[in-house]
């Protein structure tokens, strides 16, 4: 779907629920999905939104992290007409879990939702200059989650991390070029962030079993220790997953483990022949 056909099923969505009775007040967008890397029309959605007063959140949990890459940053900046955005550095910033965040843009929205004001804490509140962050969330006792992020930035740097980053970007694109000149491998969705579905698919093969030789080569390749490459659904089939979110790997890692899945994937189709066509 186009990003103008995206709004349109939007504003037909809010439309029909507000002539049947309903109030629709919220609206989630995806900034990079889990299965593919899929991204949202922000603006586009973003449009309709602020035009029926429809709260806009955008799930960035994987994606927002592109904001601190060198040569794709500006691929986040739609995530500025969001109200509310989620970001999970544990998931792509190199952080042990748990580290989440929700960012708005008005801080005073969460103050409306969360502000506390129970007379014991009055003497503790005497400071205005001061945030008291028990107002900004669920919580009143919290551990600092923050400083393990904070370390992060001020110990890696905007440039080290952006190198990181675009680093992971390039290896999906390594991968989407090698399984490209590969005969038998299709690239079921493009490198989007550094998430690459693929699947092994020769001619002439009953789809059922070419899922069944996916899933084979996905567990084979997992069990021997050497990459973790699991399988999810696409359009229905089985296909390959490859998310390229550690920095520490190489070029050479990933052209070793398309042919790591090639090599098993020609084996598991050989081992199968009779039940070919
Ligand atoms: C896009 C996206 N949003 C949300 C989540 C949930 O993440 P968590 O449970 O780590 O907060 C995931 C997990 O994979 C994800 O990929």
């Amino acid at each position: 779907m186009t990003p103008a056909g995206i709004a349109r099923a939007l504003e037909t969505a809010i439309e029909q629920d507000l002539r049947e009775g309903r109030h629709p007040f919220a609206v989630t967008a995806t900034f990079g999905t889990t299965n593919t890397g899929a991204i949202d029309p922000i603006a586009e959605v973003a449009e309709v939104a602020s035009r029926y007063g429809v709260w806009l959140h955008v799930d960035g949990a994987y994606g927002a992290t592109i904001a601190f890459s060198g040569g794709h940053r500006d691929e986040a900046s739609d995530l500025e007409f969001a109200d509310s955005f989620s970001w999970d550095p544990h998931k792509w910033l190199f952080q042990t879990y748990v580290s989440s965040c929700l960012l708005v843009r008005d801080r005073r929205s969460l103050l409306d939702c969360f502000r506390t004001q129970a007379d014991y804490l009055r003497d503790a509140e005497a400071d205005p200059r001061k945030p008291n962050y028990w107002d900004y969330g669920p919580e009143m006792t919290r551990p600092a989650r923050a400083v393990r992020l904070w370390a992060t930035l001020q110990v890696l740097g905007r440039r080290e991390l952006a190198a990181a980053i675009d680093h992971c970007v390039a290896l999906a694109e390594v991968a989407a070029d090698r399984l490209g000149a590969l005969p038998d491998w299709r690239v079921v969705s493009p490198p989007q962030i550094g998430i690459l579905t693929f699947r092994y698919a020769p001619e002439g093969y009953p789809a059922e079993e070419l899922d069944a030789v996916n899933a084979a080569v996905s567990r084979t390749v997992f069990e021997s220790g050497f990459a973790a490459v699991l399988t999810t659904r696409f359009d229905g089939r089985t296909v390959l997953r490859l998310c390229t979110s550690n920095p520490n790997t190489t070029r050479e890692h990933v052209l070793e483990t398309i042919e790591r899945l090639d090599a098993e994937a020609r084996e598991a189709v050989s081992r199968g022949w009779e039940l070919a066509p």
